[in-house]
């Protein structure tokens, strides 16, 4: 089995002379966690510029989905750089725009008349649909979740309630928007259980905000992440989000789903809210969608992107290059990578509840093929959360060479490439336990 190769302390010192010039000119705004200078990557495997060797399950914030540099994704982006560099699809035309296009809106949920808008990033794809349901319903009110992760421009950070770090000084930000309680069973904000509550997260929505606060003839739409990403890695019951969207439809609300971390195969399907059976209005994706290259979409039914010409557009969006590369990802995705991410997600999952029998620590294993969180906690009857753990579990495994990232306050995310290989996995299970044993053994 292949393990980290690490062989300096870190930083080494060619990666800690790096980060000193970065600490000097780069914004003090990011939130980089350990010091890791990535030099050059393949598939889950990182080198930094000393020598040393890491093992990744966070894919660049679930971002690359076929693995770092995958030949295939490669060799399109460089075909596509000596063809075509950038026109600009806003103001021409070009042919990987507009074979992508075709490609996802026949990929997302619905009858296939799709259409779609490119941007940049997530953010862009939640602003786009953020402006595209305002345009089409002339409604001025939204709902989005606690715990939600949108994005950080104006708008998105609007929808967005993930720590108020994000917020602080930004305010006013866009009026109208009531963030509501999102399911999350584990810490029911009803203090009801599943299934006995009979959701009623979803029928509050209905039976008091929509009564005592937010008429719902007003609202424009609901962005919703189909499993919660930055918010902890929570999956809602089965029948949330269609319980939520006949509450939606039956005021004319539009239904948003936020697949830009749960999408492009990562849950074992296409897109996370094909598990719940629900085909939303208006579509956000990104992340993996390009295999790291940028590029954001908004995905929306024919009869809802109706805006006239000159109501949106980006220089940069659906740039060629990453929509060649998207379209070789896509390729990947379907031929093998979102079969894998199924079988070796389900794989993950068993051998984390696994490791869960004698971790007291780990309080909750939750996910969906490869987007796998474990809650940590002090203690598991009062569910304290151990925030502290967490992050040093996390440092740990860095020491170790592998690669973590948090999510939620006490949750540690496993999102690595959709590539991943059961001795992957078993590499780093074994440095997840080492680590969980040192911290909280
Ligand atoms: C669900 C979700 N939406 C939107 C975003 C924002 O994406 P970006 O950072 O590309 O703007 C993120 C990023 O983490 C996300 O997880």
């Amino acid at each position: 089995m292949r393990f980290p190769d690490i062989k300096t302390t870190l930083p080494g010192p060619n990666a800690a002379a790096l980060i000193g010039v970065d600490r000097n000119h780069v914004s003090p705004s990011y939130t980089r966690i350990y010091p890791l200078v990535a030099e050059k990557a393949e598939g889950l495997w990182i080198h930094d510029p000393d020598g040393n060797t890491f093992l990744d399950f966070t894919a660049g914030i679930a971002v690359c989905a076929t693995g770092h540099c995958h030949p295939h994704v490669v060799n399109a982006i460089k075909e596509q750089a000596n063809k075509l560099l950038h026109m600009s699809g806003t103001d021409f035309y070009y042919t990987s725009q507009i074979t992508l296009a075709e490609k996802l809106a026949h990929l997302t949920p619905g009858s296939g008349s799709n259409k779609v808008y490119f941007g940049n990033s997530g953010a862009e794809a939640v602003e786009a649909a953020f402006k595209l349901a305002r345009w089409y319903t002339k409604r001025e009110l939204n709902l989005a979740f606690f715990g939600a992760f949108h994005g950080r421009t104006m708008g998105a950070l609007s929808l967005t309630a993930s720590k108020t770090i994000q917020k602080k000084h930004y305010n006013p930000l866009i009026p109208g928007i009531t963030h509501i309680p999102y399911a999350y069973c584990y810490r029911c904000p009803y203090h009801m259980s599943y299934p006995e509550c009979g959701i009623e997260c979803v029928r509050w929505v209905e039976d008091t905000l929509f009564r005592t606060t937010v008429p719902p003839e007003e609202v424009a739409a609901i962005f919703v992440e189909p499993i919660q990403g930055e918010g902890g890695y929570i999956v809602p019951p089965p029948e949330f989000h269609r319980e939520l969207q006949k509450i939606a439809k039956k005021y004319e609300i539009l239904y948003v789903a936020d697949e830009v971390q749960s999408g492009m195969g990562r849950t074992g399907k296409m897109f996370a809210m094909e598990h719940f059976g629900v085909v939303p209005d208006i579509m956000a994706l990104a992340k993996g969608i390009a295999s790291g290259m940028p590029l954001g979409a908004m995905v929306a039914r024919s009869d809802i992107m109706v805006w006239e010409a000159g109501s949106h557009a980006s220089t940069f969006g659906g740039n060629p290059v990453s929509c060649s590369a998207a379209l070789a990802t896509i390729e990947l995705l379907e031929a093998e990578l979102m079969a894998n991410a199924k079988i070796r997600g389900e794989y993950l999952m068993t051998e984390l509840r696994e490791l869960q029998k004698s971790m007291e620590c780990m309080g909750d294993v939750r996910g969906m093929g490869l987007m796998v969180g474990v809650e940590l906690v002090k203690d598991r009857d009062t569910k304290e959360r151990a925030s502290d753990w967490r992050n040093e579990i996390i440092q740990k495994a860095f020491q170790k060479g592998l690669l973590l990232l948090g999510c939620g306050e006490n949750t540690i995310r496993f999102s690595p490439a959709l590539t991943v290989t059961v001795e992957e996995i078993d590499a780093c299970l074994s440095i997840f336990e080492e680590s969980l044993l040192e911290v909280a053994g």
